[in-house]
């Protein structure tokens, strides 16, 4: 049976790729996709390691059924690109801190969220980040959650031609 390996990767492992890993895990639960897609999330810094989802992250995800609550923050290790097939970072300095850290082998499993948004979805005008809602108010947290819905979707029906037995 084939699989793919994904990890999702922001700076804190705390907001955005927690997000992303439990809208993941719902939309492969759903598309009955659980045991071939393999999904994880981790952070290029370290200051949250073994701490779960921001509180602000937690509660929108949970109000429209993510539950995000059992995840703890880890950071990303070398090892991390023989593991999964993509690392799908949130934004442009993601991706930059990962490729420090990649081998160069190995350096076109790195890719960006945004790409996976189907063309037909008009909402975000060509963005290419998950834009850090750390610092900002909630409505940052739902904007994460809305560019996360649109680009898992995106991903399975890009991923499921690799899937093909
Ligand atoms: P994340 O958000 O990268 O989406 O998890 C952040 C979390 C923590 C910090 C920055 C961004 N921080 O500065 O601690």
């Amino acid at each position: 049976m084939k699989t793919v390996s994904i990890c999702f990767v922001c700076l804190g492992n705390i907001c955005r790729s927690p997000t992303a890993e439990g809208v993941m895990r719902h939309l492969v639960g759903e598309a009955k996709l659980a045991e071939r897609i393999l999904i994880d999330s981790a952070g290029t810094g370290d200051w949250h390691i073994g701490q779960p989802p921001d509180e602000r992250a937690q509660f929108a995800a949970s109000r429209r059924g993510y539950e995000l609550a059992a995840l703890r923050g880890r950071q990303i290790t070398a090892s991390d690109f023989e593991r999964f097939d993509l690392l799908i970072a949130m934004d442009d300095k993601n991706v930059a801190a990962l490729c420090e850290v990649c081998p160069a082998e190995q350096r076109d499993k790195i890719r960006l969220l945004m790409e996976f948004v189907p063309a037909t979805d008009g909402r975000w005008d060509g963005a290419r980040e998950i834009v850090d809602p750390y610092f900002g108010g909630a409505e940052g947290f739902e904007q994460v959650l809305d560019q996360c819905e649109a680009a898992c979707g995106g991903l399975i029906a890009a991923l499921r031609p690799q899937l093909v037995a």
